[in-house]
């Protein structure tokens, strides 16, 4: 900050917007010694103010673990305690600056429930820092950080070996460490890997070499950071533009605007429009009020086409003549960070560059122990957790996977109702390319087959509870329909489950795979034209709403069957009820499983209120209004 005292203000603003930014992620704990890096970074590239420094002097003397010295750890530690307390789960971002280059340094706690902040840290760090108490050596926690911060696409890594003041300054504990990490490390993809030994808390090859390693001959930590080329092979690549936004302030002007996440663009170049295809030409590239001759890899910029090409939201421009891939089947790493597990066959929002659609992970494939790299089976991925799996996407995506680049091979998940982000995934290869998908071009549509049968096809669902009179009311309304001349057709719970879906119990996995069969199966009878009454508990409102989206607007009915829990208990039809009570049937729904009512349903009714054939006819009535 002295600097800033020297120098004209505007000099030095300018000074620093012309630097390269660094962005990097520590990993560690706090028994490793990183907050007193990180404090010790601070404080050399001179980065704290001086009342700051100040008062860490005097809470140096007073709470600090080094006598009359500064306890640089109490820079950064006010947050290692709130995390403690759960209160901010949050990656804190730490800015200093050299004279060489500017740094960000995403700073996350480093135990196995942090993971998910771990890897949201790393997705848009270039270098990671992996602390190593020497006296320690690799333990499973350095294993699972440097299995996160290459999972999500770090390729330079700085093995941090500290305290080397606690083993004597002893140069065979740290080629020991070092040997050990490159053996662990073979594996991955790495265009640098930099051992440095550490005493963080004197300072030793922080800024200045350390003379009580002689033996060390390599970098001090700033001098690798400040050299490090971490210059992106992406500007080397094809052309690549996600269009954020769509810029039309009049009608002779039409921007797509973005930020290029490959390669490089002139205007001139040929260029064509995913998933469309259309190809043109670039008329313009505007930054500002500026023409700019050439734009590359990083810089968010706005396009002008010189054909009037339909492009929105979501959508690509590309080089011409070297088109990244489409598909909508893919084979992708999924990181979990909700509490909440993720159930193969639900679906979720997808936000992938600047597209969002629909995703459902179809199957996990293996589980990752994230210490050992494992591969483990599961049904569901919990918090924190790592998978493979399939996921399929509602609409074709442009893709690149993730290793080539992380805007295009990167997504997100969004839990539909909560809009809370729940997933962080990566796209490992394509499954089945979009191009290779033909629908079977058929003749004769839902509209003909049911023209045939005087009839508005629709998918009718009841939801409610065990023993609530979904099965009865729905019998009734069909027998209705039936002597009205309708084609129809029953899908109930008790029945579909002894052939079809046999294979299904009552875990929340299994539920929701009952409930994707029978959507898909209730959508094929109404293309067929018919009217189809489902009686299902279905007791997620992610799983109703996902089969609600299979069907047309206005196509989808929802009933719920509202008839309070005490009165279905009080019939008990099946004695089920009874047993779940006495604990001999588990993941009974109402019981010891839930049932999440519908916010929206287009109908409710209750058989504790109305006999069931004023329910039907309540039902009939909304169906034959529309
Ligand atoms: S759903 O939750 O997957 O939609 P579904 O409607 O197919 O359930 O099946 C519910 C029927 O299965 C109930 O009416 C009841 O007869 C029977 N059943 C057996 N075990 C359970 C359970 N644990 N929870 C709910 N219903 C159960």
């Amino acid at each position: 900050m002295d600097q800033l005292h020297a120098k004209n203000i505007v000099e030095y603003l300018e000074e620093q917007r012309q630097k390269e930014t660094l962005r990097f992620i520590t990993c560690g704990s706090v028994d490793d010694g990183k907050s007193t890096l990180i404090g010790r970074l601070l404080y050399e590239s001179k980065c704290i103010f001086d009342d700051q420094l100040k008062a860490l002097e005097s809470d140096s003397k007073r709470y600090g673990t080094q006598g009359e010295k500064i306890d640089f750890a109490l820079l950064v530690d006010g947050l290692e305690a709130e995390r403690e307390q759960g209160i901010t789960i949050d990656v804190a971002y730490r800015f200093f600056a050299t004279d060489r280059r500017r740094y960000i340094v995403a700073d996350t706690p480093g135990h196995e429930q942090y993971t998910r902040n771990m890897a949201t840290g790393a997705s848009t760090a270039q270098l990671a820092i992996l602390l190593i108490d020497a006296r320690k050596g690799i333990l499973p926690q350095t294993r699972r950080h440097h299995r996160i911060v290459t999972m999500m696409g770090i390729r330079h890594i700085v093995l941090a070996v500290n305290k080397m003041d606690l083993v004597g300054y002893d140069a065979a504990v740290f080629n020991r460490i070092e040997a050990d990490y490159r053996v662990f490390a073979k594996d991955a993809t790495l265009d640098t890997l930099q051992a440095i030994p550490l005493a963080a808390i004197h300072g030793d090859n922080v800024l200045k070499t350390s003379e009580a390693m002689p033996w060390y001959t390599g970098p001090t930590l700033f001098e690798h950071l400040d050299t490090v080329d971490v210059s992106h092979t992406a500007a080397r690549e094809a052309f690549r533009l996600p269009v954020q936004w769509v810029n039309r302030p009049n009608l002779n002007y039409r921007g797509f605007c973005g930020r290029i996440a490959e390669g490089k663009v002139r205007p001139g170049d040929a260029v064509r429009v995913l998933p469309s295809g259309r190809t043109t030409t670039v008329r313009s590239i505007d930054f500002w009020e500026e023409q700019l001759s050439e734009a590359e890899a990083g810089a968010s910029i706005t396009l002008t086409l010189n054909d009037e090409v339909d492009v929105s939201r979501g959508d690509l421009i590309v080089a011409a003549d070297a088109p990244p891939e489409v598909a909508d089947q893919f084979q992708v790493r999924i990181l979990w960070m909700a509490e909440e597990p993720m159930v193969p066959g639900r679906s979720y929002w997808m936000k992938v560059h600047a597209k969002e659609i629909t995703a459902t992970v179809m199957e996990i494939k293996h589980r990752e122990d994230v210490n050992t790299g494992a591969h483990l089976a599961a049904k569901v991925l919990n918090l924190n957790e790592i998978a493979v799996a399939t996921l399929v996407t509602s609409q074709p995506v442009v893709f690149e996977p993730y290793t080539t680049n992380r805007i295009l091979g990167g997504f997100i998940l969004i839990d539909r109702l909560t809009f809370a982000t729940v997933g962080a995934g990566m796209v490992d290869f394509a499954l089945r390319r979009a191009s290779n998908i033909h629908w079977q071009a058929l003749e004769l549509g839902k509209l003909q087959r049911a023209m045939l049968k005087h009839q508005t096809p629709r998918c009718i669902w009841f939801t409610g509870l065990s023993g609530s009179g979904k099965s009865t009311v729905a019998n009734m309304l069909e027998k209705r329909l039936h002597a009205d001349g309708r084609h129809t057709y029953m899908l109930d719970g008790d029945n579909v489950r002894h052939g079809l879906n046999r294979d299904l119990g009552f875990s929340e996995a299994d539920r929701v795979e009952n409930l994707r069969r029978v959507g898909e199966v209730a959508k094929l009878m109404v293309d067929a034209g018919l009217i189809v009454l489902v009686s299902f508990i279905s007791p997620f409102r992610a799983d109703r709403q996902t089969a609600r989206e299979l069907f047309e607007p206005g196509e989808f009915i929802e009933v719920h069957v509202d008839t309070p829990l005490a009165e279905c208990e009080r019939r008990d039809v099946k004695g089920l009820y009874a047993k779940a009570r006495r604990g001999e049937l588990k993941n009974f729904t109402g019981i010891d499983s839930p049932y999440e009512p519908p916010v929206a349903a287009e109908l409710v009714i209750d058989t504790s209120k109305d006999n069931p054939e004023a329910c039907a006819l309540q039902v009939l009535k909304l169906i034959e209004g529309r």
